[in-house]
């Protein structure tokens, strides 16, 4: 037969032997170029409200600790950073919210029931119920979290400093 449309048997090896290569490629390319930027798609942002659950959790009068963790990422490099503080609630809606963090060296400070305030381990430093420096080397009082109450629920304000 004389029909120059019919392709010959080499060229339909070489059209399956490239329609199949292509469809390997695609199957194992696409879960590779999906781990590779999958860091890019996890950001966490610097800035969020952070829920911290039902108010009612937090009783009047004693400061009660919360901690929360963030993920950061640089090129391909994640790292989940651990954040602390204490809620103080003075009444039903007023509250206080502080950050752990030492403001001298950055040591997690503890409340101390016994004496009303917030003591540093590193450096023998104590902070009052509001934060307020009362001796040691901390430059500044302990950092404040903004809060908001939604339907029952606490938030606080994370900027990343
Ligand atoms: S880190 Fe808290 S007093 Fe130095």
């Amino acid at each position: 037969m004389a029909g120059s449309s019919r392709i010959s048997r080499r060229d339909f090896v070489k059209v399956v032997t490239i329609a199949l290569s292509s469809v390997m490629g695609a199957a194992l390319g696409i879960p590779v170029i999906g781990y590779l930027i999958d860091p890019a798609l996890k950001v966490q942002s610097s800035e969020a409200w952070i829920p911290l659950g039902p108010l009612e959790n937090f009783p009047l009068g004693s400061p009660k600790s919360f901690s929360f963790t963030r993920s950061s990422v640089n090129g391909w490099e994640k790292t989940v950073n651990s954040y602390g503080g204490f809620i103080l609630r003075k009444t039903e809606t007023d509250l206080l919210a502080l950050s752990s963090r030492c403001t001298h060296l950055s040591c997690s400070v503890n409340w101390d029931e016994g004496n009303n305030n917030y003591a540093c381990p590193c450096h023998a430093a104590h902070f009052g119920s509001e934060g307020e420096v009362l001796d040691g080397p901390p430059p500044a009082p302990l950092d404040r979290y903004e809060t908001k109450i939604e339907e029952g629920n606490l938030f606080i304000f994370f900027q990343k400093g």
